[in-house]
């Protein structure tokens, strides 16, 4: 089966292997530069600035939020803020506790250890943190079974930035020794505008403000996608337009790239057109629906479904996924008497 966050789709908002690097020199570099957030960016300044008057690594920080919203950028930030050098692994990367202790052993006084995706660490290094992020001490254990002994090893201070897509996921003696969780949210499509005017910038792209909206408005409130949507718009724009982004080029281009008005992509049409036009609607199952478009069921739920949920376009009930009236009017079509009208619990009046 193909990994459903390793997708091609050009609305997907995890990062794309040979997309990591343009990412790089794209990432906002100081907390000023950051756009949106206003909430958890005042919340660090305060944290950071507080903590450099006391000449002190601030408390462990949590950053929890969809992919593609900054939380990598704000971890980077964070150290660059410190004037500190940051240790970057993940939770998934992390196999043993020996891993983690060599890490943690060998960080320099304030530094900054940023694990991404923290809730897929594996129980006995999430352990292994929690003396560390409390006390700066890890055990390490030598040897098996009854003759196995804990040897104690300091840690320098340092600050713990986790960041993850699913706090639920996270056991609560983890969570609460973050002293500062930020909770990041989708963004607005004018703060997508200046994210995507910014980038235009680094990009040597000439960017009007229609072509902007236009774009922003097809992001799906995530930063990553406004700046993948972006580098494709602007290599169509090259190639039939001179190089110049307005509201015109970035249609025809999205258009070429098939994202429609609401970001939605092929895949996400396509469960949208199977519901109303197979399914009437629905209610009908996961994997029925998956069979009808053609792709594992993990990829129409992982992949698409969020995304219309968010959107208002798909619920999901007990007896199957259902298409709102929204669905229906963005196919062009009105809902017919009785499909998609359902009782509490998905089933027909
Ligand atoms: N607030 C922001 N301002 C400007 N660019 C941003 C912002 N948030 C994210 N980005 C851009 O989106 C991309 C993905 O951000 P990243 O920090 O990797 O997200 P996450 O770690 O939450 O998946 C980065 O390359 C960066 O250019
Ligand atoms: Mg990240």
């Amino acid at each position: 089966m193909t990994d459903p966050f390793d997708g091609e789709e050009i609305v997907a908002s995890y990062a794309q292997p040979a997309e990591r690097e343009m990412e790089a020199s794209l990432r906002p570099r100081q907390l000023t530069e950051f756009i949106g957030q206003p909430r958890v960016r005042e919340q660090l300044d305060l944290l950071l600035k507080s903590a450099q008057l006391r000449q002190k690594p601030p408390d462990h920080i949590l950053l929890s939020g969809p992919p593609g919203l900054g939380k990598t950028s704000l971890a980077m930030i964070v150290a660059a803020e410190l004037g500190v050098s940051i240790r970057i692994t993940s939770g998934p990367a992390i196999e043993r506790s020996g891993d983690l202790a060599a890490i943690l052993t060998g960080l320099e006084a304030g530094e900054v250890l940023f694990v991404d995706e923290i809730h897929r660490i594996a129980r006995p290094a999430e352990e292994l943190l929690y003396s560390a992020m409390e006390d700066f001490r890890v055990d390490v254990i030598v040897g098996k079974g009854p003759g196995a002994t804990a040897i104690p090893l300091d840690v320098e201070p340092f600050t713990l930035v986790g960041a993850t897509t699913r706090s639920g996921l996270l056991t609560s003696p983890l969570r609460d020794r973050f002293g500062f969780v930020g909770h990041m949210d989708f963004y607005d499509p004018d703060e997508l505008e200046i994210v995507l005017h910014r980038s235009a910038g680094i990009l040597g792209v000439r960017l009007h403000d229609d072509g902007a909206a236009e774009i922003a408005g097809r992001s799906r409130g995530t930063p990553r996608i406004a700046n993948r949507l972006l580098r494709r718009v602007r290599d169509y724009a090259e190639v039939r337009a001179a190089g110049s982004i307005d509201r015109t080029v970035a249609r025809a281009a999205l258009r070429v790239y098939e994202v429609d008005e609401l970001g939605l992509d092929r895949l996400d049409r396509a469960v949208l057109h199977a519901l109303v036009l197979s399914f009437h609607g629905g209610p009908v199952g996961l994997s029925t629906l998956a069979v009808a478009v053609g792709e594992q069921p993990e990829t129409v739920e992982e992949v698409a479904e969020p995304f219309l949920v968010r959107a208002g376009l798909l619920t999901r009930t007990p007896r199957g996924r259902v298409a709102t009236p929204a669905a229906w009017h963005h196919l062009g079509r009105v809902p017919s008497a009785g499909d998609g009208t359902l009782d509490l619990f998905g089933g027909r009046p």
